[in-house]
């Protein structure tokens, strides 16, 4: 491995349009945050790099869902993930927010950079348009067939059912996600950036980087396959007016593409972070400066931007500046984790946002169990019986454990002082020895960010030390040979500080309180360096045991398990209210009529007064239809009417039925009719 000076190290920024969930903590921001807290133990320079993704189409879709503006959406967001990073110890020095007018600047400079040295090019192009409200429809903002598995919700950049990538022109019978509406095929211009012209430089960086650092396999070979079908130009602007302005003239219609302008965020971050801590320019020390090193953390659906967008835009301005910035330098990009066997999903209600599951559970376990579990590799599941698993089992049951029993012999026979080790038998002078060979190895796993290897050789450790507990007898010596029993002691609290350490970017609240347990406030004998040697001397001071992990009950986890389960019969029956049996849906009847007559209703806004044909008889109707329909335009129509119901009373007038209608998205009323070809009188069934 290369040596550096510094490290930067940033994790995708996360959408500001929903909570984070599991997923992403395990994807990018927990190996991040491990990788991060062991460099600073080891007193690395680093800085590390986040913030909210502000912009795209995500955000103005949950906007218009929730008709509220995007603003509103983003502050919401920002704030409630930003304290649940918290909440979870995400130790960010920054946590920007890409709405800031100093990511605008940026971004907007660096456009103006490529666009000045004629980088990027004009192209005219057809795009759909929505006429009912006037406006470009990004690809997300289309729905339609999927060309290839004829699913009916197809998005215009992806089919979720098939996985197939798709452009809206591939779009079988599109339509407009907004309105409803055929959308038109209208031209429209954007600017383009040349990225196949980039493909060669781009294939020996990252071969350079690979044989440097050692990329991970997974991203790799994804960034092969991108090579193998060859890199085509990308359009860097949209038809937007949510997101970073094009700043040129004639362009205030258009934004730049949220990707081109989001990685830039990190830069954007990073300028923020020197303004904050009052040194204006600090920032290029991090970004431009060969002998800093770069790794950027991010979910596996990150990886074309962060490996081949990202480091050409890079290498784009670096052509055209004198101030060049640095490449990622790694790119350890995680698979998914799944949620009890299937991928986590909002509208199936299937997951759990990272601040509900930190209202019921401290944060250690969870970042234990999820580094345990890393899809570093390969896609993992969350399962709750293995959380508990891992909380009872590991957690109290072998650090927990270790770690109590240690300090209730120092507390109960040795004044809760570090004993005096007169004599260190072979067992004791053999277990200390080791500690430098753990921390080697579980060092070199950090460094490599193997984070699930690391923890391993940790708690292998910590099984060691129960062992070497065991074998040592402390509860026959302190009756037998009080000095051999003062050696175990000593020797057990040299081995908690060690854990403690080394556990630290894993579990860094329960290492602060096992720091407290010792009594240890002086930062050296918190870092890495030397944490394998016993530091801690005859006579020191140390705390009563007190619990370090609770036990997880049954009954804690039940109710997630239970919502699970009526999640999947909903997901499974496809209903997502409550449930009637069949008989139930038998009971209502609904036959086709024909509306023979209809008139408005004195002094109601509201209803209308209609005489229906059943075919065997007539029956007066009051719907409230009014404020959609003029009577002389539902006459002749072909509706569907409930007969079974009881009789009503409205506005003095009898209802003997009702006709069914549909609410469409602006809360209109729209009569479900039915075509010709079915006979007045027939049952639906
Ligand atoms: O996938 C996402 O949530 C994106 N907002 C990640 C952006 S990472 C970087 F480009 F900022
Ligand atoms: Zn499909």
């Amino acid at each position: 491995m290369k040596k550096f000076k510094r490290t930067i190290v940033t994790a995708a920024l996360p959408y500001a349009n929903g909570q984070i969930h599991l997923g992403h903590l395990a994807g990018a921001y927990l190996p991040a945050d491990i990788f991060v807290r062991f460099m600073r133990l080891k007193g690395e320079d680093i800085v590390f790099i986040c913030g909210s993704d502000e912009h795209g189409v995500p955000i103005t879709i949950t906007a218009e869902q929730e008709r509220i503006p995007p603003q509103e959406i983003v502050d919401r967001y920002h704030t409630l993930n930003k304290k649940a990073f918290e909440s979870f110890g995400m130790s960010f020095d920054n946590y920007s927010r890409t709405s800031l007018p100093i990511h605008h600047k940026t971004a907007q400079e660096f456009f103006l950079k490529l666009f000045s040295a004629g980088i990027l090019k004009e192209k005219k192009e057809k795009q759909y348009f929505d006429e009912k409200v006037n406006m470009f429809l990004p690809d997300r903002y289309l729905i339609g067939t999927c060309p290839v598995c004829k699913s009916e919700d197809a998005r215009g950049d992806q089919c979720e059912s098939c996985g197939s990538y798709l452009n809206p022109t591939d779009l079988i019978r599109p339509k407009s996600k907004i309105t409803g509406e055929v959308p038109v095929l209208r031209e429209t211009s954007h600017w383009y950036f040349p990225l196949g012209q980039y493909q060669e430089r781009l294939e020996k960086y990252i071969n350079e980087k690979n044989e440097q650092e050692g990329w991970k396999d997974n991203v790799l070979n994804y960034c092969q396959s991108w090579f193998e079908e060859g890199l085509q130009d990308r359009a860097v602007t949209r038809d937007l007016d949510w997101g970073v302005k094009v700043p040129l003239e004639g362009y205030d219609s258009k934004v730049l593409y949220v990707w081109f302008e989001a990685v830039l965020g990190y830069i954007s971050s990073t300028k923020e972070w020197s303004e904050r801590i009052g040194e204006k320019n600090k920032w290029t020390e991090y970004w431009q400066n060969s002998e800093t090193k770069y790794i950027a953390f991010i979910g596996k659906d990150n990886i074309v931007f962060h490996c081949i967008v990202f480091p050409a835009m890079l290498m784009a301005w670096n052509d055209n500046s004198d101030q060049k910035y640095i490449l990622p330098d790694n790119v350890p990009a995680n698979e998914f984790l799944n949620y009890e066997g299937q991928k986590f999903s909002k509208s199936r209600n299937w997951g759990i946002d990272v601040q509900e599951f930190l209202n019921k559970f401290p944060a250690d376990p969870l970042r234990y169990y999820l580094a345990s579990n890393l899809p570093e590799n390969r896609d993992t599941d969350f399962y709750w019986k293995d959380f508990q698993a891992k909380n009872n089992n590991e957690l109290a049951d072998i650090l927990g454990n270790f770690i109590n029993r240690t300090l209730t012999f120092a507390d109960k026979h040795f004044d809760s002082k570090v004993p005096e080790a007169k004599k260190l038998r072979e067992i004791d002078n053999k277990f200390l020895q080791s500690l430098p060979v753990y921390k080697k190895s579980i060092e070199t796993f950090y460094e490599k960010i193997k984070i699930k290897e690391a923890l391993t050789e940790i708690m292998n450790l910590a099984r060691a030390a129960n062992k070497y507990f065991n074998d040592s007898e402390p509860w026959k010596t302190v009756k037998e040979n009080k000095e051999y029993c003062a050696a175990s002691i000593y020797t057990s609290i040299q081995i908690i500080r060690a854990l403690a350490v080394m556990i630290s970017p894993v579990v860094p609240f329960t290492s602060e309180k096992i720091f407290s347990l010792l009594n240890i406030k002086d930062q050296k004998l918190k870092n890495w360096n030397g944490c394998e040697e016993p530091k801690l001397s005859f006579g020191h001071k140390i705390e009563s045991p007190s619990i370090l992990f609770k036990k997880i009950e049954d009954k804690e986890i039940e109710p997630y398990l239970t919502v699970l389960e009526k999640s999947e019969e909903k997901n499974r029956t496809g209903n997502t209210d409550s449930l009637i049996s069949i008989e139930e849906f038998k009971k209502v009847k609904i036959k086709i009529a024909k509306v023979i007559h209809c008139e408005k209703i004195a002094k109601s806004k509201k209803l209308l007064k209609l005489k229906v044909d059943l075919g065997t008889e007539q029956r007066q109707v009051i719907a409230g239809l009014a404020e959609f329909y003029k009577p002389e335009d539902i006459i002749d129509k072909k509706v569907l009417v409930v007969t079974n119901l009881q009789k009503a009373k409205l506005m003095n007038e009898e209802s003997e039925g009702m006709i069914l209608a549909i609410e469409d998205e602006d809360k209109k009323l729209k009569l479900v009719e039915i075509g010709n070809e079915l006979p007045i009188g027939a049952f639906l069934r």
